[in-house]
């Protein structure tokens, strides 16, 4: 049994921010420039939200094999997300408890133990002080568990994905998910085995706040406009108006998709419906990549009919799934938002291979996965930026302190138009901002606190 701390430290009130009115900040259809730019509720954001739910840390094939480590961030926290001697997963605190220096400074790696670069303390990858450099120095009994590293107290995996949270009672990840699991389950079960692999990472990095990123990731009313070159530069040689995301040129709210927020924060938008459901449809959409030609023509001298099933792994899937805070599944990739001041974020696209376990040929495996690399060359590089420019003007455009409020009203008081289901899900036309509104409905719930957060320490 690891020993639970409670944590003292005020929770809503860091910086003051017991002050602020968040009914006022943030409103049903509007919501204050001060949510964006204001320091302290930046600092009260780390803990109320990075802490008070379940945020994405990494996924598990980043830490296949006993020892192996990574280092990630749980908002600010530096963490060291390992898998101990006896597999189980822990996300301790990258922070050595003698003077508080980062204990690990690799990115990733393999190890029992970890040596604290200042003065040599050295932890177990379970998080237990096994030494310090001549103990004779110390009256105290060095084996008082307030030695061992902090580590958060509750990480949990849905079908790889970690998330972490230091609320003990928030409910399990599973329940907190709730209506997006199977929207995740969609996204991996198209995959051989259920499965996918993460490997290396676009990072980028901007100069605004993190929600704005969050804010976006539903977004279908940019597209046509932000995306305007991506669109141009994908359609060119098309032939016809029909790759990557072209659906959105004409009026997008009456194509068939559409975007639905699910509790707790989570939605996603379904582009699926504008696909032709036949093998080779989603492969049909994808925008032109270098080798593309080469590897079609190839997959149809050896694999004959099933050559477009096979490409169809290589597509883009077309749907955003958010989990709030910091997640978004779309395409092939897994973007996680990570906060660093309150006017600069790391926004990182993770690409995902597929797994060979042997219901498809070894070499189509191989080369989807070369494909798939292509698929991360495409929109991030060509479609992220126009975002990213889009999040750093809003953070300049919101230093006219005068002018106070930023709107997320479309679709807002439209008889018919924004529908609860029975299920408590709400379903919106592509371009409405009814998910913002809704996951502004969370965020307050977070900040409103209090909150029972907690770390632990191996005993
Ligand atoms: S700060 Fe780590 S051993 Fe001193
Ligand atoms: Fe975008």
């Amino acid at each position: 049994m690891t020993a639970l701390e409670k944590i003292t430290a005020p929770q809503s009130r860091v910086s003051g921010t017991a002050l602020y009115d968040w009914d006022y900040l943030v409103q049903e259809d509007r919501a204050h420039r001060l949510i964006y730019t204001d320091p302290a509720i930046f600092e009260a954001e780390m803990t109320q939200v990075f802490g008070g739910t379940w945020t994405y840390l990494a996924h598990e094939s980043e830490i296949p094999n006993e020892n192996d480590f990574i280092t990630r961030r749980l908002g600010l926290r530096p963490l060291i997300i390992v898998r101990d001697g006896e597999g189980t997963i822990r996300a301790l605190y990258n922070r050595c408890t003698h003077r508080g220096t980062t204990l690990c400074r690799w990115d990733k790696g393999n190890t029992k133990s970890f040596q604290c670069p200042y003065h040599g303390w050295n932890f177990l990858n379970t998080g237990r002080l096994r030494g310090v450099p001549w103990p004779d120095g110390y009256a105290e009994d060095m084996r008082d568990p307030k030695y061992n590293l902090a580590q958060v107290p509750r990480v949990e995996s849905y079908r790889g994905f970690l998330f972490g949270t230091l609320n003990m009672d928030a409910m399990p990840l599973k329940e907190h998910l709730g209506p997006i699991a199977p929207v995740i389950d969609e996204w991996l079960d198209r995959n051989p085995g259920g499965k996918v692999v993460v490997c290396e990472a676009n990072r980028f990095r901007y100069k605004g706040n993190w929600k704005l990123a969050y804010d976006n990731s539903c977004d279908g009313y940019h597209v046509a406009y932000s995306h305007r070159s991506l669109l141009e530069t994908e359609n060119r040689f098309a032939g016809e108006n029909a790759k990557g995301m072209a659906y959105y040129r004409k009026s997008p709210d009456t194509q068939p998709m559409y975007m639905r927020y699910t509790g707790h924060g989570n939605h996603f938008k379904d582009k699926r419906p504008n696909l032709e459901k036949r093998p080779g449809g989603l492969w049909a959409l994808e925008s032109a990549h270098p080798g593309m030609e080469h590897y079609e023509a190839a997959f149809l001298r050896r694999y004959g009919d099933r050559a477009f099933a096979l490409l169809d792994l290589a597509g883009s899937e077309p749907v955003n799934i958010n989990v709030f805070p910091n997640f978004s599944l779309l395409g092939n990739h897994i973007q996680v938002f990570e906060p660093v001041g309150v006017a600069e974020t790391n926004a990182i696209w993770y690409g995902t291979m597929i797994v060979d376990d042997g219901s498809i040929p070894s070499d189509a495996v191989t080369d989807i996965n070369a494909l798939r690399m292509r698929t991360q060359e495409g929109f991030p590089n060509f479609g992220e930026v126009d975002d990213i420019a889009n999040f750093e003007q809003i953070q300049h455009g919101l230093m006219a302190v005068e002018d106070e409020w930023v709107y997320m009203n479309r679709g807002f008081g439209i008889p018919g138009r924004v529908k609860t289901n029975d299920d408590g899900t709400i379903t919106a036309p592509a371009t409405d901002e009814a998910f913002m509104r809704e996951h502004f409905k969370e965020w307050k719930r977070l900040m409103k606190g209090p909150q029972n957060l907690a770390i632990t320490r191996e005993p």
